[in-house]
Formats: structure tokens, sequence, C-alpha cells
């Protein structure tokens, strides 16, 4: 039963309910309607009450989100409480996910991996500029928006709901999310290049079919803390060395052995999928002459 079910709420601040669109890590997102404009929006509650301290960190946290401005990441329109639950209005991703639209399994063109990566990326930098750490990416997360962008959907709101609500606990869903997270940020200690780490994961999920690692939470924690990815390659002979050496530095565990920063691993898969363009076109066989020169001396 969902949370808007149990408490029998329609109509929340001026919103009313359409559709159940999305749940998971115990919250729901829902269509809804803007009653002041007809306008349709994303109706995001987060799981567990609120009340005292952790409202006024929920408003702190969410006024802040909402100020954020970038083309890749859903605008926050509009936050508040009901019922002691907290919900935030974004707007609406009429085309679902990145995960809805390459179900897990998928093998991705490179290009078509570089072209989300340049786009996520961009979005992750705006955020670690406004010192924020997103700490939950994954294809669930991201959106497609009504031209084709990638939108990053749910930025830092996982903070906020895992840091808020030691009392539901058992309701998220661990595993999904330990699949993308960095080794440091498992024991506590995220920075921002665990958002690389994750997008690395991202990709290398992306170009060969599979996530680095598989198994239950405690197996992934220890290969995510202890255990080298297996080299792309492995599970992608086609693949070019240049793109797998930039996936895998991404993936090192040693922080200080990543890219300088997220911006920095766009620009490398970016000239390394630039080269393998550039190859590609070279290796292709050159066409036939189709013309004879003229006859001068008849
Ligand atoms: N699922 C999660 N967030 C969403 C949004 N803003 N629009 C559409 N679907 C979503």
């Amino acid at each position: 039963m969902t949370i808007l079910e149990q408490n029998r709420l329609q109509t929340i601040n001026g919103y009313r309910i359409v559709r159940l669109l999305d749940r998971g890590e115990g919250s729901e997102v829902y269509l809804a309607i803007r009653e002041q404009d007809q306008q349709q929006v994303a109706l995001k509650i987060l799981p567990g009450r609120r009340m005292g301290e952790e409202l006024t960190k929920f408003y702190v946290h969410a006024k802040k989100l909402a100020r954020l401005r970038h083309p890749h990441i859903v605008h926050i329109l509009d936050f508040g409480v009901e019922d002691d639950f907290a919900f935030l209005i974004m707007d609406y991703a009429p085309n679902g996910t990145l995960r809805e639209k390459h179900p897990r399994g998928s093998v991705l063109a490179p290009e078509t991996v570089n072209q989300y990566v340049q786009q996520i990326a961009a979005a992750i930098g705006y955020l670690h500029e406004q010192t924020l750490i997103h700490r939950d990416l994954k294809p669930h997360n991201l959106l497609v928006g009504p031209r084709g962008e990638v939108l990053l959907g749910d930025f830092g709101i996982a903070v906020v709901s895992h840091s808020l609500d030691p009392l539901y606990p058992e309701q998220y869903d661990f595993e999904g999310t330990v699949l993308y997270a960095a080794p440091e940020q498992l024991i506590g200690r995220p920075r921002r290049s665990s958002d690389q780490y994750s997008l690395g994961v991202i990709a290398y999920e992306w170009l060969c079919g599979e996530c680095p690692f598989t198994g239950d939470f405690e197996a992934l924690v220890e290969q995510h803390l202890h255990k080298p990815a297996p080299p792309l390659r492995s599970k992608n002979p086609a693949l070019s060395p240049l793109i797998e050496q930039v996936v895998m530095k991404a993936l090192t565990k040693d922080v200080e052995k990543r890219f300088p920063s997220i911006a920095e691993f766009a620009q490398a898969l970016d000239w390394a999928t630039a080269q393998v363009l550039t190859q590609k076109v070279r290796a292709l066989p050159r066409p036939k002459r189709q013309f004879k020169s003229p006859r001068l001396f008849p």
C-alpha cells in the first residue's frame, strides 16, 4: 500500500494526484496536476513523518535544492509538508528513466554512452560547484527530458531521506544503490570523486551490459572495497582499449588515482570516443574513383 493510500491523500497543497509513477527507497513519485494552472508536475513524497528538527533540516535542504538551475537537472518547483509527510514538486519528465530506456543487460554504442556521460558530468560538475555531492547516481535516477536530453532527477534527495529517516531503514533498496556506490562512500566518507566512481560504474554497465560487481549487499560492499573491477574488455573484447582505460581510471579504489574532477573524466571519455571514431573512418575502404579524367587530346 502506498503512503497516499494509507493516509487517504488525494490532493496535497493544491496538487491533485493522478497516478503513481515510481517508488523506491521508501519514497514515492506521482504524476500530479497543479490546480492553479492545470500543469502536469511530478510530486515526490519522502519516506517517514518529519517533525521538529527533522522538519527544519528538510526545509533547509529543499530550499538549497530548489535554487539549483541547470539544463541537465530536473527543476524543483515547490516543496512542503502535509500530514507530517515532506514532499517535493518537480518538473514532470514524460519520457521515463534511462533504466527503462535501456533495461539491465543492454549494451550501448560507445558514442551513445559518451553523449550521456557528457550531460550527466555537466550536471554533477555543477552540483559539485554548489558544494553538493549527489551520492546516489544510478540509471534509475536519470530521466529523459522532453527533447531526449538526460536530466538528473533526485539529486541529493537520497541524502535528505537517508539522513532523515532512521525510522524506516528496512524499506531502502540498498542493493540497488550499493551497485554504484564508491568504496569511500560505503565507509561513510563520500566526496566529490565518489560521484565520478558511480558514473564510471554506469558507463561500465552500458559498455558491456554488466556492472563490475554482482552479489548480495555484503558481497557488493566487499568487492567495492577490496576487489579491482574486472577489465571492461574481459566482458566486451570489441571495445577500444582507450575507452576501457578511461572508465577503469574512474573506477580506481584510491580516490587520488581517479580523474581530478568529473569534468576531466568526461573530457577523457570524449577524446577516447573521438579517437575510436576517427580510426573507424580511416579504416573504411577508400571509394573507387568514379570519374575518369577528361581526355584532353582526343
Ligand atoms: N520519476 C521520478 N521523478 C520523475 C519526474 N520528475 N518525472 C517523471 N518521472 C519521474
